[in-house]
């Protein structure tokens, strides 16, 4: 496995380090600085096997290299990954996210993160204490907060424009959605779907907010569904799950395209300063994002996700000079 996994990685640099104190593995992955540093989140997670965090790190990485590609922000990607042998208690955690935050310092700004699966506002906080290299601080710190409302309101979007390619219109009454995972973004979009009439059970749209690898070859067959449209990352367990969608009738919306809003959330605000106003508006762009994506994909007979990724090449494409490898500007943090 950890061959395949060396074999198969098309990204840049991989940063190892190890607790032998608590036997957590850190894997900073960073997949493209074409665009510029890379940028992507810091998941803490029990897995069967560090190998395995290591894997979601490179995977999850190359999602966004793809993202920042598609959304036009000016970030490589990248991801963190603390591969934990069980959940830490407060000081623990503390430990732990200080000893990240020096290991992302220490790459001098190559790499910026933000709160994933399992961190939070709060632990960016805690990593602002050793390193600026950081997105999404609680306000009270000088950040722009937790990103996931903009994350949800993002793929709130995403969803309304895949209902109006399916079916014709956009409008959530009498809607079924059946939402998968509560957590941070998850909840949040129960609540946008419920004001917007949408009933939230089984389903005219499959919504996953949970983690990657729900669309497989045996949970595919089994949708009952028109418009599958969730803010995981990684939700193809395999590149041919997104022709068995296309196969099942089902319209697939991209991941890494419709939950670009978190990090729409931290760089926009962040760095370039945006207002809310602007911020909605870049939130609203995901839902015609979309809908370009889902038109070529019609016109060009390829799958939303093939779409998607020719949207990401040609973007990647046009950062590159003619000769030599491209180097994004480098944005100064803070
Ligand atoms: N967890 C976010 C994502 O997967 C990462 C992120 C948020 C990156 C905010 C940058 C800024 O997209």
């Amino acid at each position: 496995m950890f061959d395949d996994l060396l074999r198969t990685w098309d990204g840049e640099l991989v940063v190892v380090s190890h607790d032998p104190e608590s036997g957590a593995w850190f894997f900073v992955c960073i997949h493209s600085t074409a665009l510029g540093p890379a940028g992507g989140g810091t998941r803490l997670k029990t897995y069967p096997t560090p190998t395995e965090g290591l894997s979601d790190g490179l995977r999850l990485s190359a999602g966004m290299t793809r993202k920042f590609a598609v959304a036009g922000l000016p970030y490589g990607g990248g991801k963190a990954v603390i591969c934990v042998q069980e959940m830490p208690d407060p000081s623990e955690r503390r430990r732990l996210i200080l000893r990240h935050a020096d290991l992302v310092d220490s790459l001098g700004g190559t790499f910026l993160t933000a709160p994933d699966v399992n961190t939070s506002e709060v632990d960016m906080d805690v990593m602002a204490e050793r390193t600026p290299y950081v997105f999404c601080r609680t306000p009270a710190n000088g950040g722009s907060g937790d990103p996931s409302p903009s994350t949800a309101r993002g793929v709130f979007h995403g969803i309304c424009a895949s209902l109006n390619h399916a079916y014709g219109s956009p409008d959530l009454t009498g809607r079924t959605v059946l939402v998968q995972g509560v957590g941070a973004v998850g909840r949040r979009l129960v609540f946008d779907l419920l004001g917007g009439g949408a009933t939230v059970i089984e389903c005219d749209v499959f919504a996953p907010c949970a983690l990657g690898g729900v669309l497989n070859e045996r949970s595919i067959p089994r949708l009952r569904c028109a418009v599958v449209a969730g803010s995981a990352n990684n939700q193809l367990a395999s590149p041919e799950d997104a022709e068995r969608l296309t196969e099942a009738g089902i319209l697939y919306a991209p991941d890494y395209v419709i939950n670009a809003g978190g990090a729409l959330h931290g760089i926009g605000l962040e760095v370039f300063k945006w207002t809310q106003e602007t911020l909605e508006r870049r939130l609203q762009g995901i839902g015609k994002t979309l809908t370009q994506l889902f038109m070529t994909a019609d016109a060009e007979e390829i799958t939303t996700e093939e779409s998607a990724a020719r949207m990401a090449a040609e973007r990647l494409a046009e950062s590159r000079p003619a000769e030599g490898p491209a180097r994004g500007p480098a944005l100064t943090h803070r």
